[in-house]
């Protein structure tokens, strides 16, 4: 298969690709890989599309949110998570469909946050519940036998440094086990679901 994958140099997009390895991956980033794209920006989607040609397979492993206090969180601070990793992986899929053979597969990242808050997280809480309710609706419309799934990782042992004060009482998972959910959503069957890797 063919496969994009944005954030391929990432903690979750490292181990993505290594596991599709098997495939054609191509690589896209903000600062590397193949491709570069800002995902907030809609005319860089659409360059990267373009410059990519028909793909059998879109993964989205990216997405900033915001961290911090609810009691002093600002509506600008809201919006990082609302157009970087909601906004962002929804109009890749939005264009992304377009681009995609006949059985085609969309994976986007949601995270362990959506379902098990933490503090801090609301912005992430929000978000990651917004991506697989639009993952939901969307599989219920997508032609062409197209899919489209949500991963819904752990916080990574790879990342256990940077976030567990966040995280208390977590267990962090191996990111190579994180990377066979993405495996299973672009060679599997499955449709409209969430993936979860906890
Ligand atoms: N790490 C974890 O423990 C964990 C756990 C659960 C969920 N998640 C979720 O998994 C996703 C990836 O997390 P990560 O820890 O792997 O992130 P990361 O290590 O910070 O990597 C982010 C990747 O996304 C790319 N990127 C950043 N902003 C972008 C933009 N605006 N447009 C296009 N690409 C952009 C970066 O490209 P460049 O390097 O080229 O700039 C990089 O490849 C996020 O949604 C995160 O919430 C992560």
């Amino acid at each position: 298969m063919k496969i994009l994958l944005v954030g391929a140099s990432g903690a979750v997009g490292q181990a993505v690709r290594q596991t599709l390895a098997h495939h054609q991956v191509l690589t896209a980033g903000r600062n590397s890989g193949d491709f570069r794209v800002d995902l907030t920006d809609e005319a860089s989607i659409r360059a990267l599309f373009q410059a990519a040609g028909r793909l059998d397979a879109i993964i989205s492993a990216t997405g900033k949110v915001h961290f911090g206090p609810l009691a002093e969180m600002s509506t600008e601070q809201f919006r990082i998570g609302l157009e970087d990793k909601l906004l962002g992986q929804i109009n890749l899929a939005l264009i992304g469909q377009h681009h995609l053979n006949d059985g085609g597969s969309l994976t986007l990242t949601s995270g362990i946050i959506s379902e098990t808050p933490i503090r801090l997280g609301s912005n992430a809480t929000t978000v990651n519940r917004a991506l697989e309710g639009f993952v939901l609706g969307a599989a219920a419309e997508l032609g062409r036998g197209l899919r489209i799934n949500a991963v819904s990782p752990n916080v990574l042992a790879e990342s256990w440094n940077k976030y567990q004060n966040f995280f208390p009482g977590f267990e962090p998972v191996p990111a190579s086990r994180v990377a066979l959910a993405y495996r299973r959503s672009v060679e599997g069957v499955e449709n409209g679901q969430v993936l979860r890797v906890w």
